[in-house]
């Protein structure tokens, strides 16, 4: 901006090693802003409230170095596979924004033993608009540590990119109960907020980074 040369670089990809299964996408088009949908990285009681998850955790506190912010929480929540099974999954969760257009996420689910990762990719469409992407990938599934809907009877090769399409629909369905609010919800320069709302304002403290000006962060927030 303003013809300067880039401040911050994307991080490097995460190696692929050939145990990653197959990246499965998502596209979803909504009015948002790209600094409002990663603010849910810090947002940590929208879990509960929004998504409905249990057990939510975030001992750590957000870590920003530069252009970086890292958050790291934990939640557990109950799934079904194709209307059959359902799944008690326990999940920790390493989000790592880089600017406002760029997550990258990694989870991994303790009580099965799964690894998944997705990029969330927010980008402005037409000044309201915006698609968020989601790209995920399951590692491979070599002993899951339980039974889930004949998982283990699987060749090794299909575990991974099957639970990966489960793991693209969990997210989708997740980034619909997001739009519900993201697509309303008024910015406000200085919420009212209570200790279960996270570290937003850290956050916004980062973000004002990317806005040369900030009273333009103010404007273009809205
Ligand atoms: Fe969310």
């Amino acid at each position: 901006m303003d013809g300067r040369p880039p401040q911050w670089h994307l991080p490097a990809e995460p190696s692929d090693a050939g145990e990653w299964s197959n990246i499965q996408i998502r596209t979803v088009r909504f009015p948002g802003h790209p600094q409002e949908t990663s603010e849910n990285s810090v947002d940590i009681a929208h879990l509960s409230y929004v998504h409905g998850y249990g057990n939510v955790t975030n001992e750590i506190p957000v870590s920003i170095d530069g252009p970086y912010l890292e958050s790291r929480f934990g939640f557990s929540t109950t799934r079904k596979i194709a209307k059959i099974a359902r799944l008690n999954l326990e999940v920790t969760a390493i989000a790592r924004v880089t600017g406002l257009g760029y997550s990258y996420v990694e989870f991994q689910e303790l009580s099965i033993g799964i690894d998944a990762r997705l990029w969330v990719l927010a980008t402005p469409v037409d000044g309201t608009l915006i698609d968020m992407s989601i790209i995920s990938q399951v590692r491979e599934i070599r002993s899951p540590k339980r039974r889930i809907a004949g998982l283990g009877f699987l060749p090794r090769r299909m575990r991974a990119p099957i639970m990966n399409k489960f793991v693209a629909d969990l997210q989708i369905q997740d980034v619909h109960q997001d739009v519900v609010v993201w697509s309303r919800k008024q910015y406000v320069p200085r919420p009212k907020l209570a200790r279960s709302d996270g570290e937003v304002m850290k956050y916004r403290a980062y973000c004002a980074q990317f806005y040369p000006d900030l009273r333009q962060c103010e404007s273009t927030a809205r």
